[in-house]
């Protein structure tokens, strides 16, 4: 594969609330640095995103609100797509599972889906017992019901998943289960469903995750806590079949002509992850591609599906979603042959962000207890690249991290602002001092400059190394030690002195800091789009000065460089934004 085509997709979020700043860093923020590095690179991307519209976080959170579900996830979609656009998240598409525009072509293609595993035979039809509320009289799938979780003993684990360890489970298996649509003690009653056959399908999960380990086979390695939650879950203890149809009226209707499926749906976790496919046909269909064309992505072996999750995901990208996959395929191949859905390159995870106050242990981010930074109240008070840099440097990529205002307000006066807009704003404003808004003459280099322009470039093929691999942490520190160069070769060159006595060894010395700060500009971009769009208006360059391959190419002697404006505000510790 020479110049493969990429399919990137961010988790949906559910369409029950608006974003916070652990949301962002967990999966929007590096999918979106992925991205714009992979087009910086000059591959064909698709930016995938849209609403989890369906199951029961949004039916609760309506019935909460007093609204219909439709209104809530409406105004939802509504509010997250703007939060999104405001970061510089900028996706291809972002649907909706259940929105007007993408519902039809979503519900089409997940029952489609649901009717081929079932012709498949990889469904069995199964009574079971259930948790049912006497009070409101219904079923309680997932969210309708809480309890301890018979894993990790915490409390609050709902019935299909724990939301501190990410154990899937029955929800029969939760200790003192209680609804929390009446606070009654459920009873369990019988009911029929359709249980994807996990177990049939474990043997060759494994086979193809254990691969995404070994850094022989893989093309891609994938992270350790994305293995330990897959892989390790299924050699320690297999794969039980899993119910992926539920008691409710709201979501996907199962697609049979049986009267057991009667006013039944589809499980959210089997639906949501069919929506990156529905929206991808959305697209193409707007692309003027028709609807099929998403064919040419998902069932594509030229094409690499990256998925960006929060660590809660990974059970259902690692293991259900490819599970139904090779569930739908005639082929024995692991992978897919052409015309089948390709299995994930990478499904890449991060751990929870956690929120922390002053003096206090750090906390997991919630709405009811005011421990979150919402994305629109951060966006009334401040750009978005120091939230997009601060979120990178904790990025909680091997475990999970806290948000800290103080540290924020800090980091980016004390490593933004003092590494990088200070670079950048010295040297422009020193060329437009002294050399009249134009790139001086490079004159005869001597080995110092040599020597840098070679260490620019040393750290660029860093910063490369460390996108391919997906440590977008790591990426930053070093395109942050690449402006620490620059700051050292302005120190060390002096052309604040050497303006009063060697003009040529100042023009020099002003030339290479110039040629620091348009390397830095390409590199700056997938983290810092905004920052690189101001740094290339004072360059006097546009877009294309924005391709990877050409981030080391110097700006000729003379070339106009652009006015000044600032990079990087220096924030008020005083003056933090509270959290609600
Ligand atoms: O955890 C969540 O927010 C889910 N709504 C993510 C769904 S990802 C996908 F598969 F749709
Ligand atoms: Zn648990």
């Amino acid at each position: 594969m020479s110049n493969p085509r990429y399919l990137v997709t961010a988790a949906l979020p559910y369409s029950n609330n608006r974003l916070h700043v652990g949301h962002i860093a967990g999966a929007y923020l590096p999918a979106d640095i992925y991205v714009r590095y992979l087009r910086a690179r000059g591959h064909d991307v698709r930016f995938i995103c849209g609403s989890d519209d369906n199951g029961v976080a949004a039916l609760k959170s309506a019935r909460e609100e007093g609204v219909s579900v439709e209104a809530l996830t409406a105004k939802y979609n509504r509010s997250q797509r703007e939060s999104f656009a405001g970061l510089g998240i900028n996706f291809d598409i972002f649907g909706g599972t259940h929105q007007p525009g993408f519902v039809e072509t979503h519900e089409r293609l997940s029952q489609e889906f649901f009717l081929r595993i079932h012709e498949k035979g990889l469904f069995t039809k199964r009574t079971t017992r259930q948790l049912y509320d006497l009070e409101a009289q219904q079923f309680l799938p997932d969210r309708f019901v809480t309890g301890t979780c018979p894993f990790c003993k915490s409390p609050g684990a709902y019935g299909d998943q724990c939301e501190n360890c990410n154990r899937v489970m029955e929800q029969t298996e939760l200790i003192n289960p209680i609804s929390t649509m009446t606070g009654t003690t459920p009873e369990p009653r019988e009911t029929t469903h359709w249980f994807l056959r996990l177990d049939q399908l474990q043997d060759r999960l494994a086979t193809w995750l254990r691969e995404k380990k070994d850094p022989q086979k893989a093309d891609a390695q994938w992270r350790a806590i994305v293995i330990n939650q897959s892989v390790g879950r299924i050699e320690s203890e297999g794969l039980p079949e899993r119910a992926m149809t539920r008691d409710m009226s709201w979501g996907v209707p199962v697609p049979l002509n049986d009267p057991d499926a009667a006013g039944k749906v589809l499980y959210v976790w089997f639906d949501a992850p069919i929506g990156y496919v529905s929206f991808t046909s959305v697209l193409c269909d707007q692309l003027g591609e028709g609807a099929d064309g998403y064919r040419d992505w998902w069932m594509n072996p030229d094409c690499r599906v990256v998925n960006f999750i929060g660590e809660d995901n990974i059970v259902f990208h690692a293991i259900t979603f490819p599970a139904m996959m090779l569930a739908t395929h005639e082929s024995d191949s692991i992978q897919g042959e052409a015309g089948e859905y390709q299995l994930p390159h990478n499904v890449v995870a991060n751990a929870f962000l956690n929120f922390k106050f002053p003096g206090q242990d750090e906390e997991k981010m919630s709405k009811s207890r005011g421990t979150a930074l919402w994305i629109e109240d951060y966006l009334e008070a401040y750009d978005p690249d120091p939230l997009r840099y601060y979120l990178t440097a904790i990025a909680p990529e091997q475990q999970r991290a806290a948000f800290e205002m103080a540290d924020f307000v800090s980091r980016n006066n004390g490593e933004l602002l003092a590494a990088l807009g200070n670079l950048v704003n010295r040297t422009l404003t020193f060329a437009h001092k002294y050399f009249d808004g134009k790139v001086p003459d490079p004159g005869e280099r001597d080995t110092f400059d040599r020597e840098h322009l070679e260490r620019c470039r040393k750290q660029v093929a860093r910063v490369t190394e460390e996108l391919e691999a997906c440590r977008f942490k790591s990426a930053l520190e070093e395109m942050m030690v690449l402006a620490r160069h620059g700051n050292g070769y302005f120190d060390a060159t002096k052309p604040f002195q050497t303006r009063k006595t060697d003009m040529a060894a100042c023009g020099r010395a002003v030339n290479v800091c110039l040629q620091t700060v348009r390397t830095l500009t390409t590199v700056m971009a997938p983290f810092l789009p905004f920052s690189a769009e101001r740094c290339l208006r004072m360059l006097g360059l546009d877009e294309s000065a924005l391709g990877w391959d050409t981030a080391s190419d110097e700006l000729p002697a003379g070339h106009a460089l652009g006015e000044t404006e600032y990079l990087v505000k220096k924030l008020d510790p005083d003056e933090v934004l509270g959290v609600a």
